[in-house]
C-alpha cells in the first residue's frame, strides 16, 4: 500500500515539476549482472571468457595507464540550453569506419546507447539552429569492429530471458522521466579516445546499446543522438576503461559558466581539491550520492539540516527536499535586495525583477557537505528575459522535491571541476574555468569534421525565458514547458523508492 501511495506521489510530483524534473528514479535493470565465473578454463568462442580475453588482448596491445583520456574529437562538452534539454553533451566516435555521435553525459545512469538500426528514434536532422550537421546513426553490421554481446555474457542483464545463450543480448532501460526508455541489443565496439600526454589515439572496446527504439523524452529533444552513462555500474564507459587498466578509476566533468565544459576519464583532480565521500546504499555503490549537512545564505547558516543528494550531470537543475527547499528559499528571499514578482508562466517560485544595468548582489549560497566542507555555489540563479523593456528577471534556480533525496543538478556545478573518484569513493571539486585543464586536451588527432569550439548560443542569448522557449525547439512538436531532463535508469528509482519508503513508514506508524 505504501508502495502504491508512493508511486502516485512520485508521479504527481513529476507532473508538477514541469520544467526541469530529472530526479532519477527507476527499476531493476542495472544491479543484476550475474557475477559470472571467469576461471582459467580455455575460452570457448562466444563464451564470457572468450570476450574477456578479447577485451584483454585488445587492451594489451595498448596497455598503459594514461593519466587522462578524452573522446577523440576533444574533451569539450556543450550545453545547448533549451534546445536539447539543458544537458551537457560531447561528441564521440565509435566503430570502424567511425561514426560520430553527440551524446548526453549522464552521471545518473550506466548504459552508453546510441540511435542504431532505428525502428523508433528521434529525428536525426533539423538541428541546424544549434548544430552544423545532422546527427549520426549506428549500424553495427557496417562496423568491422562490432560484435554482438551474447546473452551469456556477464554484462547481459536480461540473459535469463534469452532462448539461446549465443543470441545477441537484448536490453531495455526505463528512465525516470515518464515513458522514457531505450531498447535494442548490446554490442561491443571501439570507442576512440585520445590522451593528452601521449598524443596518441586509444581504441577502447566498450559496450554500446544499439538503441533501436526510444520513447518519451528521447523522442522529444532529450539526447536525440544517444546517452553516455557515467555511473558506477560495470557496463558504464568509466567502469570499462578502469577495468581494462587504461586509466585510474575516476573521471571529471568541468562546467563553465558559458555552458561549455570538459570531460576527462581517469582524472582524479588536484591534491588541493575539497572532497566528500560517496554514500553506499545497502552496502553497494550504485550511484553518486553524497550527504548534505547544512546550508548558508551569505554568512547566515541556519541550524543543522541533513539530507542525501544525488550528484547528477544528467539533471539540468537542482531539487531539494521540500523542507530544506523552503528554508533555503525563505532565507534567500529575506536577504535578496530586489522586488519579488509572481508569474504563472514561470517554472520557478522565487523570481525577482531587476535592472540589467544594476543587478543587485545575489546572496551567495553555500552547501555544507560532510564533513565540514563548503561547496560554494557559483551561480544559484537563472536569468530570464523579461517582457518589460529595460528589466530582467532572475529566479532562484532550485526546485522543491517531495522526496527525501535531493538532486544536485549541473546548474549548481558551474565553475567547478567535479571529480567522480570512484576508486577512493569520493566526490572532489575545485574551482576551474575548465581551460586550465586544457593544455593539450584540445589537440585533435584527426581534423575535426566541423568547427565546434564555440558554443553556438552565447550565454546571454540562451533562450532562457519561458517566452523564448516557445521559439527555440529544434525538434518539431516538443512542448516547451515540459523538459524532462531526467536520465537515470531504473536502479535509481528503486533506490529512491526505498529511501522514501523508510521515512513514510515512520510517519504512518507514528500516527
Ligand atoms: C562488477 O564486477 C565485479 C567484478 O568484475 C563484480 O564483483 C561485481 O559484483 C560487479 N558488480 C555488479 C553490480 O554486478
Ligand atoms: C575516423 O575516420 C576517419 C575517416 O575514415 C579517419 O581519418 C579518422 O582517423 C578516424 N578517427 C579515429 C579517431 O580513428
Ligand atoms: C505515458 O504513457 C501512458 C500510456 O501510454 C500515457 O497515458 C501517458 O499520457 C504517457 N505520459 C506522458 C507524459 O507522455
Ligand atoms: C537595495 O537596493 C536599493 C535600490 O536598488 C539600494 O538603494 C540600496 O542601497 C540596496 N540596499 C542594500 C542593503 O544593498
Ligand atoms: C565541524 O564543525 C563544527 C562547528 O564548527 C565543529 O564543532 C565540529 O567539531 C567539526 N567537525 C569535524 C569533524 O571537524
Ligand atoms: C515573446 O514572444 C512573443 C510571441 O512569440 C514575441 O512577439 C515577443 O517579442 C517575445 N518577447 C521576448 C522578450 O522575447
Ligand atoms: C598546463 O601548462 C602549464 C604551463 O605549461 C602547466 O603549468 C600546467 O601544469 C599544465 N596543466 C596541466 C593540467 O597539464
Amino acid at each position: 500500500m505504501s508502495a502504491l501511495l508512493f508511486l502516485s506521489l512520485l508521479l504527481g510530483a513529476c507532473f508538477l515539476i514541469r520544467n526541469a524534473d530529472s530526479l532519477t528514479l527507476s527499476s531493476p535493470m542495472i544491479h543484476r549482472f550475474s557475477a559470472a565465473a571467469s576461471g582459467d578454463s580455455p575460452a570457448r568462442k562466444g563464451s564470457p571468457e572468450y570476450y574477456k580475453l578479447l577485451v584483454r588482448s585488445d587492451v594489451g596491445r595498448q596497455k598503459r595507464r594514461y593519466r587522462t583520456l578524452f573522446p577523440s574529437e576533444g574533451s569539450e562538452t556543450f550545453n545547448f540550453g533549451n534546445d536539447l534539454g539543458w544537458l551537457h553533451y560531447t561528441w564521440v566516435d565509435i566503430g570502424t569506419p567511425n561514426v560520430s555521435f553527440l551524446v548526453a553525459l549522464d552521471a545518473g545512469s550506466d548504459l552508453f546507447w546510441v540511435p542504431c538500426d532505428c525502428i523508433q528514434c528521434a529525428p536525426l536532422s533539423g538541428y541546424h539552429g544549434s548544430l552544423d550537421k545532422d546527427l549520426g546513426m549506428y549500424r553495427p553490421a557496417e562496423s568491422r569492429t562490432s560484435r554482438h554481446l551474447p546473452c551469456n555474457h556477464e554484462l547481459c542483464s536480461s540473459g535469463s530471458s534469452c532462448n539461446n545463450p549465443k543470441q545477441a543480448c537484448p536490453y531495455t532501460v526505463n528512465y525516470y522521466s515518464e515513458n522514457t526508455s531505450s531498447s535494442g541489443l548490446l554490442v561491443e565496439d571501439t570507442l576512440y579516445l585520445a590522451s593528452s600526454e601521449e598524443r596518441t589515439s586509444v581504441h577502447a572496446p566498450v559496450i554500446i546499446g544499439c538503441g533501436k527504439r526510444q520513447s518519451g523524452g528521447y523522442l522529444d529533444g532529450i539526447a536525440p543522438d544517444g546517452l553516455l552513462g557515467l555511473g558506477f555500474g560495470n557496463i558504464s564507459v568509466p567502469s570499462i576503461l578502469a577495468r581494462s587498466g587504461l586509466v585510474q578509476n575516476s573521471f571529471s566533468m568541468c562546467f563553465r559558466d558559458d555552458d561549455s565544459g570538459r570531460i576527462l576519464f581517469g582524472d582524479q583532480g588536484l591534491p588541493t581539491q575539497q572532497s566528500t565521500p560517496f554514500l553506499p546504499w545497502e552496502g553497494k555503490y550504485l550511484t553518486y550520492i553524497i550527504e548534505v549537512e547544512g546550508f548558508c545564505i551569505k554568512n547566515l547558516c541556519p541550524g543543522k539540516i541533513n539530507f542525501q543528494a544525488l550528484v547528477d550531470s544528467g539533471s539540468s537543475f537542482t531539487f531539494l527536499p521540500d523542507d530544506v527547499y523552503k528554508r533555503v528559499a525563505l532565507e534567500f528571499d529575506r536577504q535578496v535586495n530586489a522586488s519579488r514578482i509572481f508569474s504563472d508562466e514561470s517554472d520557478w517560485e522565487y523570481c525577482y525583477k531587476a535592472s540589467p544595468l544594476k543587478m543587485p548582489e545575489v546572496p551567495p549560497l553555500t552547501l555544507k557537505l560532510v564533513v565540514n566542507k563548503s561547496f560554494v555555489v557559483t551561480n544559484p540563479i537563472i536569468l530570464l528575459s523579461s517582457k518589460e523593456e529595460g528589466s530582467v528577471v532572475f529566479c532562484l534556480a532550485l526546485q522543491s522535491s517531495p522526496e527525501s533525496l535531493g538532486t544536485i543538478g549541473q546548474n549548481l556545478m558551474t565553475g567547478y571541476r567535479m571529480v567522480f573518484d570512484r576508486e577512493n569513493l569520493k566526490l572532489g571539486w575545485s574551482h576551474s574555468n575548465c581551460r586550465d585543464l586544457d593544455n593539450s586536451s584540445t589537440i585533435t588527432l584527426s581534423p575535426p569534421p566541423h568547427d565546434r569550439t564555440e558554443n553556438p548560443l552565447p550565454t546571454d542569448e540562451q533562450p532562457r525565458s519561458p517566452n523564448s522557449s516557445a521559439v527555440s525547439p529544434a525538434v518539431a512538436g516538443r512542448a516547451p514547458t515540459s523538459i524532462p531532463s531526467a536520465s537515470s535508469p531504473q536502479v535509481v528509482a528503486q533506490l529512491v523508492f526505498l529511501l522514501l519508503l523508510a521515512p513514510l513508514a515512520v510517519i504512518i506508524s507514528g500516527e
